[in-house]
């Protein structure tokens, strides 16, 4: 049956959005023969998903944020995005040299000493670029989102200094669990797939004189790197990992990334 025509309305790229969900809806419906008891089952885990906490923006980021964040890289120069996912949070503190990410004594984690710069697509330094960053610990716990993690731990703004470089201390983190208790980690279970992104630190870069990137860095040695949940690692965004022993015998890790950003 064809789709009721309305009074014409000022916003046809809805009516051909909304009409071409209608559509796709229709087709599965119609191709996989769904009976009322599957729809029903459907809606009673959309409404328990809706009663959640986040998981309605968790399910979609886990299903759909890389697709969006392709399409917004297309023909795309300088350092690919990457996308934001549920967890950031405004705000965070701006920090003093030398860098540490605000943390515990004993964060999870060992400690991981980043360090890079910032370009622009001709290869000139960026200086003053201001680096927001957010992650994970070793213990897979994001602040504002974990009970019991101080506010803004592992979350901080810094800036590169005159040869557009930057460096800081954190803990590396470890591969990020998409919480299984909830409505995404239901459906995913039930679908036999894993609930693992690998470990990655957030980015959000910005200077005057050039355009924002939001995105993220994956390690090389990482076991899901490969089988990301959200499907968004892209090669161009894994760094390397060189592993080292202190004075005091203390382990500690050390990568590197340049970002380049296109004029603004
Ligand atoms: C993340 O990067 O942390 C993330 C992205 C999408 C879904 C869930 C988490
Ligand atoms: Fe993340």
């Amino acid at each position: 049956m064809a789709v009721t025509e309305t009074t014409p309305t000022t916003k046809p790229r809805l009516n051909a959005i909304v009409d071409d969900i209608h559509e796709a809806l229709v087709d599965i419906i119609t191709k996989h023969r769904v009976t009322l008891d599957e729809y029903r089952a459907a809606v009673g885990w959309i409404v328990e998903a809706s009663q959640q906490h986040l998981e309605i923006p968790l399910m979609l980021d886990v299903f759909l944020a890389s697709t969006l964040d392709d399409l917004a890289q297309e023909a795309g120069e300088g350092t690919e995005s990457n996308v934001e996912g549920p967890v950031y949070v405004p705000g965070a503190p701006r920090l003093e040299r030398p860098y540490v990410l605000p943390m515990r004594e004993n964060e999870p984690g060992e400690k991981l000493v980043f360090s890079g710069t910032v370009r622009s697509t001709d290869g000139s330094p960026l200086a003053g670029a201001n680096l927001d960053i957010w992650q994970a610990n070793g213990a897979c716990e994001y602040s504002h989102f974990q009970p019991g993690v101080p506010e803004y731990n592992l979350r901080g703004q810094l800036t590169t200094d005159d040869n557009g470089a930057f460096e800081f201390e954190t803990v590396t983190p470890a591969p990020y669990e998409v919480p299984k208790d909830g409505a995404t980690g239901q459906l995913l279970a039930a679908l036999g797939r894993h609930c693992f992104r690998p470990g990655h630190i957030h980015f959000k870069l910005s200077h005057e004189n050039a355009a924002p990137l939001t995105t993220q860095i994956y390690f090389e040695d990482d076991p899901y790197l490969d089988s990301d949940v959200v499907g968004a690692v892209k090669e161009s965004l894994v760094t390397k990992v060189a592993r080292h022993v202190d004075d005091g015998g203390n382990p500690y890790a050390t990568c590197s990334y340049d970002f380049v950003l296109p004029a603004g």
